[in-house]
């Protein structure tokens, strides 16, 4: 039997010929890539596959039109940074990315209306005191229309809600290449069934994001980070996750130092506010009581810009970090806040010295726990004693497989672990809708349901 995490097997699309290639090459002259050393940087074996670069909604439309007519597969990719294996293809699907599709269309002081790379984006809202609703260590890579397609968290949702909540309408191209206009600007409309929903977190199998209109919030007069250190994980939680091991890994492998003593936990806190004296005093304030009533055993607090982002690099770099210790097994887990560290101590202790490290950081505001465990390469043994314990463990304590990150193609068949065989018919029916020849294919839904 094979194993729920195998690829699927391919099944019987067409397969690219020259005149394919040509009436690609037509819509989208020069854009249309077999170079090898360009489709490697998209994580893409090259003697399978396709990269087109369209650059407006017309293009995408024209190519989804087309492959839907002759049964051509498609990946969508945005800035390639997902961790659950959606955004390169399984076999030899076209890879039709966003990475050209870079403007803001409009912009007024509600909302704006983008399809844009994530740092072009959230520099363009700075520079007219705006922020983007959210933000994540891939920042530097990932693209507005991935982040929607992920619904992706991120650092700032305890602050600014989910995109569920901050994208006010979108734009997609469905898979026969209709254009659906649903930019809506408006917070309020309950003007029948919020189709808009459907595409947040869809990973790119019921249409490709085309544009997005995103509430966005001002930008604080005034931030503030404090980056602190606990004994004991019920200690952080009274004030309000993360272990020493991260901390390690940041040391080793990336030469960043810990500003504070050592500590078995570690939280990064920002504040933002409209009144920068008021608000470093309140932070202080809060900072001596934590540390009189020995709750916190260490802080240090940042105010500039540039210590702002050295404290945040020790939290948005543990991903990279992982990287250099070999071979990680990820699991991005949601559970009520109170059992996340019981998740990674029962692990540890499942797992005793087989693996390398198990590390444990996540966003301890949202219940959300990256597990994640490397060995110095991939080992099926290892793998095994992880799977299904993991899932098992998170379900008894009602928890998510996956909090943020979606399925893709790695976590596909773990779907039943957190949602009820009918939810997921439900969800075949609208793929079934959407995308009728399954030309989006082999992600997010289990495969019997493929
Ligand atoms: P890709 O990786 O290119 O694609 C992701 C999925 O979306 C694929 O299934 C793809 O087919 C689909 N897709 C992409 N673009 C479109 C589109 N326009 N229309 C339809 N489908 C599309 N995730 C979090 O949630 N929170 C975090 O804090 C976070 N931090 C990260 C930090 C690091 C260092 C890294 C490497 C990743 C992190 N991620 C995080 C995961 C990842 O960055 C997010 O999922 C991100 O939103 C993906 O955007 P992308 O443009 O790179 O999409
Ligand atoms: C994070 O919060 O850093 C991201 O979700 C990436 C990861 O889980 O490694
Ligand atoms: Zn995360």
């Amino acid at each position: 039997t094979p194993s729920p995490a195998a690829a699927p097997e391919r099944r019987p699309f067409s397969r690219v010929t020259p005149e394919d290639l040509a009436f690609f090459s037509k819509i989208i002259p020069g854009r249309t890539i077999t170079d090898p050393d360009i489709l490697e940087t998209s994580n893409v074996d090259w003697l399978k596959s396709v990269l087109l670069r369209p650059q407006t909604t017309e293009d995408v439309s024209q190519i989804l039109g087309y492959c839907n007519s002759r049964n051509l597969a498609v990946s969508p990719q945005g800035g390639n940074t997902g961790l659950v294996g959606g955004s390169v293809p399984v076999y030899d699907e076209i890879i039709l990315s966003t990475a050209l599709m870079n403007i803001v269309l409009n912009f007024d002081s509600v909302s704006g209306q983008y399809r844009c790379v994530f740092e072009s984006l959230s520099l363009f809202l700075e520079d007219r005191d705006y922020i983007m609703p959210l933000d994540l260590g891939a920042k530097g890579s990932c693209h507005i229309g991935g982040n929607v397609a992920t619904n992706a968290g991120g650092l700032r949702l305890i602050c600014y809600g989910s995109l569920q909540g901050t994208v006010l309408g979108l734009e997609v191209v469905l898979a026969d290449g209709r254009v659906l206009d649903y930019l809506a600007t408006l917070r309020k409309d309950n003007t029948g069934y919020d189709l808009k929903q459907l595409f947040i977190g869809s990973e790119g199998t019921l249409g490709v994001i085309s544009a997005v209109t995103i509430l966005c919030p001002r930008k604080p007069k005034a931030v503030n980070v404090a980056f602190l250190g606990w004994e004991s994980f019920e200690q952080l939680l009274q004030t309000f996750q993360r272990c020493r091991e991260d901390m390690r890994l940041l040391n080793t492998h990336l030469k960043l130092a810990n500003p504070i003593t050592d500590c078995p936990f570690y939280i990064v806190i920002e504040t933002s506010g409209s009144n920068p004296t008021h608000d470093e005093e309140k932070l202080h304030q809060f900072l001596e009581e934590a540390m009189t009533s020995s709750q916190v055993i260490d802080g240090t607090v940042a105010m500039e810009e540039a210590k702002i982002k050295a404290l945040w690099s020790l939290r948005e770099r543990v991903t990279e970090a992982l990287t250099h210790d070999g071979f990680t097994y990820k699991y991005d887990i949601s559970l009520p806040v109170e059992r996340i560290y019981q998740l990674f101590t029962d692990m540890r202790e499942h797992l005793r010295d087989r693996a390398k490290s198990v590390v444990g950081y996540g966003h301890v505001g949202d219940g959300n726990l990256h597990l994640n465990i490397t060995s110095p390469t991939k080992d099926p043994v290892l793998l095994a004693s992880i799977e299904p314990f993991v899932y098992e463990w998170t379900v008894r304590f009602q928890g998510s497989i996956s909090a943020e990150h979606g399925l893709g193609l790695k976590k596909r068949n773990y779907i039943y672990y957190s949602k009820a065989s009918l939810a997921v018919a439900l969800m075949g029916k609208i793929k079934t809708m959407l995308d009728p020849k399954g030309i989006l294919p082999y992600k997010t839904l289990p495969d019997d349901l493929q």
